[in-house]
């Protein structure tokens, strides 16, 4: 629980702050650092401060809504496919406020059992290069809290599209990474639109025991068995030219066995002497934001170019409308971001869609039928 009440002219900055980046960047984010010591302490105040004026937010969250131009169905769902990325509301705890904003929702990633992750601090951020740091070692509340934040979102109406974000823990043996993907997928499958396998971290070394053809096409048989009316997905990380094929083949093993699509990209690794932060103890991280835009668009160029049906949700670094069509007509079915609204704050959200849809209307087309890489 956040340690003070905001004053009412913090609760509008607060307000202004999810309407206009400019409002965020010059006063909201500036408010929430002179509370806050460190990155993560600021987000999670940020979640804090969704939830409390959830009310509060609703009425100025509904100013403005997606045309029908940026509508797609996805696997007979209807949405506006502008989300939210993994990571952002790990513990499914803001979901309802989250949802006046995006058109869909990926919570996690959760873990079967809760977890403490690394010692803070663990994020970090630099807006001059518009990249965070994280070396936050999957933390998570675990599956039975999340399940309850889950919960209470569909009690109190929540309706946009949730992607719950899953992984089970080679701890030991694989078998019991397929056994706790297998408990939560069946705890779940109530509650969710669909599955979001990640077994990258890359700040987890045991999780590399995941990354086999094998591992992945029996995730994606036992995501079918348990969650076969679901959309389900695997979360890929960035891959450099050279690592293309090995890459593209992890993948094939995914949707050949009975999985519909991909998530791309994760963070990327980079050794400590390229994080600026003076007091970081991790050997390295996992940087997002504006660095990932090219390793996002060669993914899911290929990806699109070799998997004609799948189902593609783009992320990394995208900040403005023009990336986010470019990165639709390059196959994406949908996108979704987490540093962007770190540094921009929500109201992003809707200069992005504007933009999207200004682009549209020139092009006399909508999001669902474009589709540039069929021509
Ligand atoms: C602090 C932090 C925590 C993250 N945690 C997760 C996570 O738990 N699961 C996951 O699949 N991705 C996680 N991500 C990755 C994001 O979902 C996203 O793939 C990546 O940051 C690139 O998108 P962006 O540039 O829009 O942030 C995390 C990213 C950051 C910065």
């Amino acid at each position: 629980m956040l340690s003070y009440r905001l004053s009412a002219n913090e609760k509008m900055l607060l307000v202004l702050g999810t309407a206009s980046p400019d409002v965020f960047i010059e006063k909201t984010r500036p408010m929430l650092y002179r509370k806050f010591e460190d990155a993560e302490a600021v987000h999670n105040a940020m979640l804090e401060l969704l939830r409390s004026e959830s009310q509060f937010l609703k009425p100025f969250a509904k100013l403005y809504r997606p045309t029908p131009r940026l509508e797609i169905s996805v696997r007979n769902i209807r949405l506006a496919p502008f989300g939210i990325a993994a990571g952002f509301d790990k513990e499914a705890s803001a979901l309802l406020p989250l949802s006046y904003f995006f058109g869909f929702l990926e919570p996690g990633t959760v873990t079967l059992r809760p977890r403490i992750g690394n010692p803070k601090p663990r994020v970090f951020a630099d807006p001059s290069r518009l990249t965070a740091f994280n070396a936050q070692g999957f933390p998570s509340g675990g599956l039975a809290a999340f399940k309850a934040n889950l919960q209470a979102y569909r009690n109190l109406g929540g309706k946009k599209p949730v992607f719950a974000n899953i992984c089970g823990l080679p701890i030991q043996n694989l078998d019991n990474a397929f056994e706790e993907l297998k408990v939560m997928v069946k705890e779940l499958n109530g509650l969710v639109d669909g599955f979001v396998w990640n077994p990258a971290s890359p700040n987890t070394e045991s999780l590399k025991q995941l990354r086999n053809k094998d591992v992945f096409a029996e995730t994606a048989k036992l995501l079918r068995k348990h969650a076969g009316d679901k959309i389900r997905l695997v979360k890929m990380w960035p891959y450099e030219s050279e690592e293309k094929e090995s890459f593209m083949q992890l993948l094939r093993s995914f949707i050949d066995n009975g999985g519909d699509g991909t998530v791309l990209v994760n963070t990327k690794q980079v050794p400590k002497s390229e994080v600026p932060a003076l007091s970081w103890g991790y050997n390295s991280a996992g940087i997002s934001g504006l660095p990932l835009k090219k390793y996002r668009l060669r993914a899911v160029k290929e990806a699109r170019r070799q998997f004609d049906d799948a189902v593609i949700v783009a992320t990394g670094g995208i900040f403005d409308g023009d990336d986010a069509y470019e990165t639709f007509k390059a196959g994406a079915n949908m996108i979704e971001g987490f540093t962007p609204y770190v540094f921009y704050g929500i109201g992003l959200l809707r200069q992005i869609e504007k933009r999207v849809d200004e682009l549209l209307k020139r092009d006399e087309t909508n999001l669902q039928s474009l589709k540039p890489w069929l021509a």
